[in-house]
Protein backbone atom coordinates (compact mmCIF):
# COMPACT_ATOMS: atom_id res chain seq x y z
CA UNK A 1 0.00 0.00 0.00
CA UNK A 2 1.10 3.58 -1.08
CA UNK A 3 0.71 6.60 0.93
CA UNK A 4 0.07 9.81 -1.15
CA UNK A 5 0.59 13.28 0.38
CA UNK A 6 -1.10 16.51 -0.38
CA UNK A 7 1.25 19.04 1.74
CA UNK A 8 -1.29 22.07 2.79
CA UNK A 9 -0.95 25.32 0.78
CA UNK A 10 -1.87 27.33 3.84
CA UNK A 11 0.30 26.47 6.87
CA UNK A 12 -0.85 27.78 10.38
CA UNK A 13 0.63 29.72 12.46
CA UNK A 14 2.24 27.46 15.34
CA UNK A 15 2.07 28.27 19.35
CA UNK A 16 4.31 29.44 21.50
CA UNK A 17 5.25 26.66 24.33
CA UNK A 18 3.12 28.27 26.80
CA UNK A 19 0.28 28.55 25.32
CA UNK A 20 -0.04 24.56 24.56
CA UNK A 21 -2.32 22.52 27.46
CA UNK A 22 -3.28 19.10 26.14
CA UNK A 23 -5.03 17.95 23.04
CA UNK A 24 -6.49 21.48 21.81
CA UNK A 25 -3.87 23.04 19.20
CA UNK A 26 -3.69 20.39 15.79
CA UNK A 27 -0.73 20.25 13.60
CA UNK A 28 -1.40 20.79 9.70
CA UNK A 29 -1.88 17.22 8.48
CA UNK A 30 -3.44 14.17 9.21
CA UNK A 31 -3.23 10.79 7.91
CA UNK A 32 -6.51 8.68 6.29
CA UNK A 33 -7.35 5.33 5.59
CA UNK A 34 -10.73 3.81 4.45
CA UNK A 35 -12.06 0.46 4.51
CA UNK A 36 -15.19 -0.84 2.68
CA UNK A 37 -15.66 -4.91 2.57
CA UNK A 38 -14.49 -5.14 -0.95
CA UNK A 39 -11.42 -2.89 -0.97
CA UNK A 40 -10.22 -3.80 2.67
CA UNK A 41 -7.77 -1.06 3.96
CA UNK A 42 -7.00 1.15 1.01
CA UNK A 43 -6.31 5.06 -0.54
CA UNK A 44 -3.84 5.62 2.55
CA UNK A 45 -3.13 9.42 2.02
CA UNK A 46 -1.64 12.44 4.08
CA UNK A 47 -3.85 15.14 3.40
CA UNK A 48 -4.10 18.62 5.13
CA UNK A 49 -5.70 18.55 8.62
CA UNK A 50 -9.87 19.34 8.08
CA UNK A 51 -13.25 18.47 9.90
CA UNK A 52 -14.55 15.44 7.86
CA UNK A 53 -17.72 14.92 6.49
CA UNK A 54 -20.02 11.90 7.75
CA UNK A 55 -23.32 10.82 7.26
CA UNK A 56 -25.40 11.54 10.19
CA UNK A 57 -26.36 7.69 9.73
CA UNK A 58 -22.80 6.64 10.31
CA UNK A 59 -22.85 3.59 12.61
CA UNK A 60 -20.04 5.07 15.17
CA UNK A 61 -22.57 8.24 15.91
CA UNK A 62 -25.06 5.91 17.42
CA UNK A 63 -23.47 2.65 18.23
CA UNK A 64 -20.22 3.90 19.82
CA UNK A 65 -17.80 1.38 17.16
CA UNK A 66 -14.96 3.24 17.92
CA UNK A 67 -11.09 2.68 18.79
CA UNK A 68 -8.19 4.88 19.35
CA UNK A 69 -4.60 5.31 21.26
CA UNK A 70 -2.21 7.91 22.24
CA UNK A 71 1.76 8.14 21.83
CA UNK A 72 4.16 10.67 21.49
CA UNK A 73 6.98 12.26 19.41
CA UNK A 74 10.05 13.88 20.49
CA UNK A 75 12.54 16.18 19.78
CA UNK A 76 15.94 14.88 21.52
CA UNK A 77 18.90 16.61 22.81
CA UNK A 78 20.73 15.93 19.66
CA UNK A 79 17.53 17.15 17.69
CA UNK A 80 16.23 13.81 15.94
CA UNK A 81 12.75 12.64 15.73
CA UNK A 82 12.08 10.03 18.21
CA UNK A 83 9.13 7.71 18.70
CA UNK A 84 8.52 5.78 21.97
CA UNK A 85 7.26 1.96 21.48
CA UNK A 86 4.83 2.86 18.92
CA UNK A 87 4.76 -0.91 17.75
CA UNK A 88 2.73 -1.24 20.79
CA UNK A 89 0.16 1.11 20.17
CA UNK A 90 -0.82 -0.18 17.06
CA UNK A 91 -0.30 -4.00 18.63
CA UNK A 92 -3.07 -2.78 21.24
CA UNK A 93 -5.18 -1.06 18.89
CA UNK A 94 -5.27 -4.03 16.29
CA UNK A 95 -6.32 -5.74 20.12
CA UNK A 96 -9.30 -3.04 20.54
CA UNK A 97 -9.93 -3.81 17.32
CA UNK A 98 -10.79 -7.21 17.92
CA UNK A 99 -13.11 -6.62 20.37
CA UNK A 100 -15.19 -4.43 18.72
CA UNK A 101 -15.81 -6.52 15.39
CA UNK A 102 -13.29 -3.56 13.67
CA UNK A 103 -11.16 -5.33 10.91
CA UNK A 104 -7.50 -5.10 11.87
CA UNK A 105 -5.08 -2.74 10.29
CA UNK A 106 -1.57 -3.48 8.97
CA UNK A 107 0.43 -2.61 11.95
CA UNK A 108 3.85 -2.12 10.00
CA UNK A 109 1.83 0.05 7.34
CA UNK A 110 0.34 1.86 10.10
CA UNK A 111 3.66 2.57 11.51
CA UNK A 112 4.78 4.18 8.17
CA UNK A 113 2.17 6.07 7.71
CA UNK A 114 2.82 7.85 10.99
CA UNK A 115 6.27 7.95 10.65
CA UNK A 116 5.86 9.98 7.12
CA UNK A 117 3.09 12.01 8.78
CA UNK A 118 5.47 13.22 11.51
CA UNK A 119 8.09 13.61 9.37
CA UNK A 120 6.04 16.18 7.18
CA UNK A 121 4.47 18.10 10.30
CA UNK A 122 8.32 17.92 12.65
CA UNK A 123 8.36 21.14 12.83
CA UNK A 124 5.41 21.36 15.16
CA UNK A 125 7.32 19.43 17.53
CA UNK A 126 7.74 21.15 20.45
CA UNK A 127 11.01 21.16 22.17
CA UNK A 128 10.54 22.71 25.56
CA UNK A 129 10.93 20.38 28.32
CA UNK A 130 7.95 18.37 29.50
CA UNK A 131 6.49 19.10 25.70
CA UNK A 132 5.79 16.74 23.18
CA UNK A 133 3.91 15.99 20.03
CA UNK A 134 0.86 14.02 21.47
CA UNK A 135 -0.33 11.82 18.37
CA UNK A 136 -4.19 10.12 18.42
CA UNK A 137 -5.09 7.61 16.29
CA UNK A 138 -8.38 6.29 15.99
CA UNK A 139 -10.85 4.37 13.92
CA UNK A 140 -14.19 5.24 13.48
CA UNK A 141 -17.47 2.92 12.09
CA UNK A 142 -18.43 4.86 8.88
CA UNK A 143 -21.83 3.05 7.27
CA UNK A 144 -24.46 4.77 7.24
CA UNK A 145 -27.07 2.16 8.32
CA UNK A 146 -29.36 1.95 12.06
CA UNK A 147 -29.20 -1.66 12.29
CA UNK A 148 -26.78 -2.38 14.96
CA UNK A 149 -24.60 -4.68 13.35
CA UNK A 150 -20.54 -4.07 12.73
CA UNK A 151 -20.09 -1.82 9.99
CA UNK A 152 -19.11 -2.26 6.79
CA UNK A 153 -17.00 0.38 6.40
CA UNK A 154 -14.35 2.25 8.52
CA UNK A 155 -11.98 5.23 8.77
CA UNK A 156 -8.90 4.84 10.58
CA UNK A 157 -6.97 8.76 10.57
CA UNK A 158 -4.42 10.37 12.75
CA UNK A 159 -4.23 13.68 13.95
CA UNK A 160 -1.42 14.91 16.12
CA UNK A 161 -1.53 17.88 19.08
CA UNK A 162 1.24 19.45 20.18
CA UNK A 163 1.09 19.62 23.86
CA UNK A 164 2.26 20.18 27.38
CA UNK A 165 1.03 18.44 30.81
CA UNK A 166 -2.08 16.71 30.74
CA UNK A 167 -2.58 17.42 34.49
CA UNK A 168 -2.45 21.45 35.41
CA UNK A 169 -0.56 20.04 38.12
CA UNK A 170 2.39 18.76 35.91
CA UNK A 171 4.54 16.58 37.62
CA UNK A 172 3.22 18.49 40.92
CA UNK A 173 1.23 15.78 42.76
CA UNK A 174 -3.14 15.64 41.95
CA UNK A 175 -6.02 15.17 43.69
CA UNK A 176 -7.93 12.38 43.20
CA UNK A 177 -11.43 10.55 44.26
CA UNK A 178 -12.13 6.68 44.69
CA UNK A 179 -15.45 6.33 42.96
CA UNK A 180 -17.98 4.35 45.32
CA UNK A 181 -20.77 4.68 43.24
CA UNK A 182 -20.18 4.35 39.40
CA UNK A 183 -17.87 1.02 38.08
CA UNK A 184 -15.83 1.70 34.40
CA UNK A 185 -15.61 -2.19 33.47
CA UNK A 186 -16.21 -5.28 34.61
CA UNK A 187 -14.18 -8.61 33.26
CA UNK A 188 -15.80 -9.96 29.86
CA UNK A 189 -16.64 -6.39 29.50
CA UNK A 190 -14.59 -3.38 27.01
CA UNK A 191 -12.34 -2.43 29.97
CA UNK A 192 -9.32 -3.78 28.57
CA UNK A 193 -9.88 -1.81 24.87
CA UNK A 194 -9.19 1.57 24.19
CA UNK A 195 -13.04 2.30 22.92
CA UNK A 196 -14.46 5.50 22.80
CA UNK A 197 -17.60 4.41 24.81
CA UNK A 198 -15.48 3.27 28.21
CA UNK A 199 -14.26 6.81 28.35
CA UNK A 200 -18.10 8.71 27.67
CA UNK A 201 -19.44 6.39 30.97
CA UNK A 202 -16.30 7.77 32.83
CA UNK A 203 -17.32 11.41 32.51
CA UNK A 204 -20.44 11.71 35.35
CA UNK A 205 -17.79 10.45 37.99
CA UNK A 206 -14.86 13.04 36.87
CA UNK A 207 -17.60 15.79 36.60
CA UNK A 208 -17.97 14.63 40.34
CA UNK A 209 -14.96 14.60 41.22
CA UNK A 210 -14.04 17.57 39.58
CA UNK A 211 -16.69 19.56 41.47
CA UNK A 212 -15.18 18.56 44.83
CA UNK A 213 -12.01 19.67 44.09
CA UNK A 214 -10.13 16.46 42.62
CA UNK A 215 -8.16 16.02 39.31
CA UNK A 216 -10.09 12.49 38.53
CA UNK A 217 -11.25 9.47 39.44
CA UNK A 218 -9.88 6.11 40.87
CA UNK A 219 -12.08 3.21 39.62
CA UNK A 220 -12.94 0.04 41.79
CA UNK A 221 -13.55 -3.32 40.13
CA UNK A 222 -16.68 -3.62 38.87
CA UNK A 223 -18.26 -6.94 40.46
CA UNK A 224 -16.79 -6.07 44.31
CA UNK A 225 -16.30 -2.52 44.27
CA UNK A 226 -13.40 -3.38 46.32
CA UNK A 227 -9.93 -4.11 43.98
CA UNK A 228 -8.58 -1.15 42.87
CA UNK A 229 -8.15 -0.76 38.89
CA UNK A 230 -7.05 2.30 37.07
CA UNK A 231 -7.22 5.96 36.95
CA UNK A 232 -9.00 6.33 32.78
CA UNK A 233 -6.21 8.06 31.63
CA UNK A 234 -3.50 6.26 33.74
CA UNK A 235 -2.61 3.18 35.32
CA UNK A 236 -2.13 3.20 39.09
CA UNK A 237 1.03 2.63 41.18
CA UNK A 238 1.18 2.13 45.44
CA UNK A 239 4.83 2.12 47.19
CA UNK A 240 4.16 0.40 50.00
CA UNK A 241 6.71 -0.59 52.72
CA UNK A 242 9.51 -0.71 50.14
CA UNK A 243 7.28 -2.36 47.19
CA UNK A 244 5.87 -1.03 44.32
CA UNK A 245 2.29 -2.77 43.84
CA UNK A 246 0.20 -2.09 40.65
CA UNK A 247 -3.29 -3.61 40.05
CA UNK A 248 -2.58 -6.88 37.51
CA UNK A 249 -4.67 -6.99 34.28
CA UNK A 250 -7.56 -8.62 34.69
CA UNK A 251 -9.36 -8.12 31.25
CA UNK A 252 -11.27 -4.93 33.07
CA UNK A 253 -8.05 -2.90 32.80
CA UNK A 254 -6.51 -1.10 30.00
CA UNK A 255 -2.90 -2.71 29.60
CA UNK A 256 -0.73 0.33 29.27
CA UNK A 257 2.63 0.92 27.93
CA UNK A 258 3.47 3.20 30.21
CA UNK A 259 2.65 0.87 32.88
CA UNK A 260 4.65 -2.03 30.82
CA UNK A 261 7.44 -0.24 30.31
CA UNK A 262 7.48 1.24 34.54
CA UNK A 263 7.50 -2.25 35.55
CA UNK A 264 10.54 -2.96 33.21
CA UNK A 265 12.53 -0.11 34.59
CA UNK A 266 11.55 -1.32 38.45
CA UNK A 267 12.67 -4.59 37.75
CA UNK A 268 16.19 -3.25 36.02
CA UNK A 269 16.58 -0.66 38.66
CA UNK A 270 16.14 -3.71 41.84
CA UNK A 271 12.89 -2.26 43.27
CA UNK A 272 10.53 -4.63 44.44
CA UNK A 273 7.17 -4.54 41.86
CA UNK A 274 4.59 -6.29 42.30
CA UNK A 275 1.33 -7.10 39.70
CA UNK A 276 -1.41 -8.37 41.74
CA UNK A 277 -5.23 -7.65 43.59
CA UNK A 278 -4.92 -4.57 45.79
CA UNK A 279 -8.42 -3.80 47.46
CA UNK A 280 -8.54 -0.22 48.57
CA UNK A 281 -8.90 -1.42 52.00
CA UNK A 282 -4.93 -2.26 52.12
CA UNK A 283 -4.51 0.95 50.94
CA UNK A 284 -6.42 2.50 53.68
CA UNK A 285 -4.40 0.54 56.28
CA UNK A 286 -0.95 1.48 54.65
CA UNK A 287 -2.16 4.67 55.02
CA UNK A 288 -2.61 4.50 58.47
CA UNK A 289 -0.06 1.96 59.84
CA UNK A 290 2.06 4.74 58.11
CA UNK A 291 3.61 2.24 55.12
CA UNK A 292 1.81 3.96 52.34
CA UNK A 293 5.04 5.52 51.12
CA UNK A 294 4.06 6.43 47.54
CA UNK A 295 1.43 6.50 45.09
CA UNK A 296 1.38 7.59 41.43
CA UNK A 297 -0.15 7.78 38.06
CA UNK A 298 1.49 6.67 34.58
CA UNK A 299 -0.10 7.05 31.13
CA UNK A 300 1.14 8.35 27.59
CA UNK A 301 -0.61 11.81 28.57
CA UNK A 302 -0.03 11.80 32.03
CA UNK A 303 3.81 10.56 31.39
CA UNK A 304 4.29 9.77 35.69
CA UNK A 305 1.88 11.86 37.67
CA UNK A 306 2.00 11.70 41.49
CA UNK A 307 -0.98 11.18 43.28
CA UNK A 308 -0.71 13.84 46.66
CA UNK A 309 -4.67 13.58 48.17
CA UNK A 310 -6.93 10.00 47.69
CA UNK A 311 -10.58 10.63 48.94
CA UNK A 312 -12.63 7.40 50.28
CA UNK A 313 -15.70 7.39 51.98
CA UNK A 314 -15.20 10.90 52.92
CA UNK A 315 -12.04 10.88 54.44
CA UNK A 316 -9.17 12.92 52.64
CA UNK A 317 -5.86 10.76 52.44
CA UNK A 318 -2.44 12.95 52.47
CA UNK A 319 0.15 11.06 50.46
CA UNK A 320 3.62 11.78 51.01
CA UNK A 321 2.87 15.43 52.45
CA UNK A 322 2.17 15.59 48.78
CA UNK A 323 5.32 15.50 47.26
CA UNK A 324 6.85 13.93 44.74
CA UNK A 325 8.33 10.95 45.64
CA UNK A 326 11.66 9.23 45.05
CA UNK A 327 10.37 6.24 42.94
CA UNK A 328 8.02 8.29 41.01
CA UNK A 329 10.82 11.19 40.50
CA UNK A 330 13.16 8.21 39.59
CA UNK A 331 10.63 6.73 37.19
CA UNK A 332 10.09 10.19 35.74
CA UNK A 333 13.62 10.93 35.01
CA UNK A 334 14.22 7.83 33.19
CA UNK A 335 11.30 7.50 31.00
CA UNK A 336 11.89 11.01 30.06
CA UNK A 337 15.43 10.95 30.24
CA UNK A 338 14.90 8.12 27.21
CA UNK A 339 12.39 9.40 25.52
CA UNK A 340 14.24 12.73 25.09
CA UNK A 341 17.47 11.10 24.34
CA UNK A 342 19.50 12.32 27.66
CA UNK A 343 20.01 7.92 28.18
CA UNK A 344 20.53 5.57 26.68
CA UNK A 345 17.99 3.46 25.20
CA UNK A 346 19.11 0.30 27.18
CA UNK A 347 14.95 -1.33 26.25
CA UNK A 348 15.37 -0.25 22.77
CA UNK A 349 11.75 0.85 22.87
CA UNK A 350 12.57 4.13 20.67
CA UNK A 351 12.64 4.90 16.60
CA UNK A 352 14.43 7.63 15.89
CA UNK A 353 13.27 9.03 12.28
C1 LIG B 1 -3.25 8.53 26.81
O1 LIG B 1 -2.55 8.57 27.82
O2 LIG B 1 -2.78 8.62 25.69
C2 LIG B 1 -4.68 8.36 26.90
O3 LIG B 1 -5.25 7.81 26.00
C3 LIG B 1 -5.40 8.97 28.00
C4 LIG B 1 -6.31 9.97 27.43
C5 LIG B 1 -7.71 9.53 27.47
C6 LIG B 1 -6.04 11.36 27.77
Amino acid sequence: MTIAVNITTTPKQKPNADELGFGQIFTDHMFVLDYTTEKGWHGGRIEPYAPIQLDPASKVFHYGQAIFEGLKAYITVDGDTLLFRPDRNFARLNHSAERLCIPAIDEEYALEALKKLVEVDREWIPKEPGTSLYIRPFVIATEPNLGVDPSTAYKFIIIMSPSGSYYAEGINPVKIMVEQKYVRAVVGGTGEAKTSGNYASSLISSEEAHAKGYSQTLWLDGKENKYVEEVGSMNIFFKINGTVVTPELTGSILPGITRDSMIQVLKQKGIPVEERHIAIDEVIEAHKNGTLEEVFGTGTAAVISPVGRLLWDGEELVINEEKIGDVSQLLYDTLTGIQTGKLADEFGWTIRL
